[in-house]
């Protein structure tokens, strides 16, 4: 049973309520609306608001629509349609200067041609299942192998490439968007009509809150996340020296195509550990291609409840991420190779961004032990995720 009732979760979405405002999917996008302005006062103050606007088209027509969220102490978060995607996070330093702390791309078209999942909503199943295959009340399933010989984060055309209806929310709470997409019974092999609804609200206790809603009309796997690689000191260098903790003590060790062997190791003593804040370029050469696990959250599963701390030590910037889940993925953005070059003209190096991806387990469909992935008809997905900012 994947019913997963929390009283913040229940809190933040009864407090929202959706305005008029919907992304425009037609080619003809309305000129920017603004569901609230954001004031200046002359003394630096924001307002909270939401503004939709256009931010380009797909192949096939499709407008794209973007919105800003913007914050009383002046954070701000750009999210498109396409992907459900944050595409810049702009957050103060200790000193108060605000930058952009996740790669992406300036315009749409750099997310068309090459991402490595930036920002994106990741589905139907982020993680990888071995083979791209699983078995769900006695019926096998086979799903596209686009990681070598395994399926990984929803398959070629997965939730980061389709279009999603966005709709401005707001309320004395936060300001925020609503994204839903109905992905069709078969795609990319998954069985099930499944009605997918994520929430990213913004508000002034500066935290950016990600909340999940899924619906199955028949058995299905889920396992939903999202994928921004921060970058805490504004994408200016590698994230080597940003420090983390993890509130896990153990995690699932991979094969060679990371693929969870099964085992929950422990971490103590091992490079794999972060219990204690530690720089994330510390032991990394002792881990074989770099970061890239799940780790078994303490406090995971149950209640929403700390999972990981970002200490940026130059520009001071924090970042606490708190969820429901039951893991996390941590991966130190060993793939990225300088070849992409994001906002800003920076060509995005080797651990150039870091993701913490919250999650259930990689490969649990083939994996009864672990925590279960399977939704039915009649229940109802709901997970939360936190992100919140502050700078020491
Ligand atoms: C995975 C990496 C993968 C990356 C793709 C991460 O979530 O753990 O193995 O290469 O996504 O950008």
């Amino acid at each position: 049973m994947r019913m997963k009732a929390i009283g913040t979760f229940a809190l933040v979405l009864g407090l929202l309520f959706a305005s008029s405002f919907s992304a425009c999917r037609k080619a003809e996008a309305p000129a920017a609306s603004e569901v609230a302005p954001v004031a200046d006062s002359g003394k630096g103050v924001a307002s909270m608001g939401v503004v939709q606007a256009p931010f380009g088209m797909l192949p096939d027509g499709s407008a794209v629509d973007i919105f800003t969220l913007t914050n009383a102490n002046g954070l701000k978060a750009r999210l498109m349609t396409y992907g459900a995607t944050l595409v810049s996070l702009e957050l103060p330093d200790r000193n108060g200067a605000f930058a952009d702390c996740v790669l992406g791309y300036e315009s749409l078209d750099g997310y068309l041609k090459a991402s490595p999942y930036f920002g994106a909503i990741v589905g139907r199943y982020g993680n990888r299942i071995a083979k791209g295959k699983f078995a769900l009340d006695g019926k096998s399933y086979t799903l596209a192998t686009n990681d070598g010989a395994n399926h990984l984060h929803g398959g070629v055309k997965g939730f980061d490439k389709v279009l999603w209806k966005g709709e401005a929310v707001r309320d004395s709470s936060g300001v925020g968007v609503r994204f839903s997409y109905l992905s069709r019974d078969g795609e990319e092999g998954y069985p099930g009509a499944l009605e997918a609804v994520v929430t990213y609200v913004l508000n002034d206790s500066n935290e950016l809150i990600v909340s999940y809603e899924a619906k199955t009309d028949k058995p299905t796997v889920v396992n939903l996340t999202h994928h921004s690689y921060f970058n805490l000191a504004g994408g200016t260098r590698d994230i080597l020296g940003h420090e983390l903790t993890l509130f896990a003590d153990r995690y699932t060790p991979v094969d060679v195509g990371l693929i969870p062997t099964g085992v929950l190791a422990p971490v103590a003593g091992t490079p794999m550990s972060f219990e204690a804040p530690t720089a994330i370029g510390a032991r990394i050469a002792d881990v074989p291609g770099g970061y890239d696990h799940n780790y078994v959250l303490t406090g995971g599963g149950k209640t929403i409840a700390l999972a990981a701390r970002v200490f940026e030590p130059e520009s001071g910037r924090v970042m606490e991420i708190s969820t429901v889940e039951p893991g996390i993925q941590f991966y130190s953005g060993n793939f990225l190779d300088g070849t992409i070059t994001g906002k800003s003209g920076r060509a995005y190096g080797k651990h150039w961004g870091f993701c913490l991806e919250t999650q259930h387990f990689p490969d649990s469909p083939n994996r009864p032990e672990f925590p279960s992935i399977v939704l039915r008809p009649g229940e109802i997905l709901k997970t939360m995720t936190i992100h919140k900012f502050s700078t020491k």
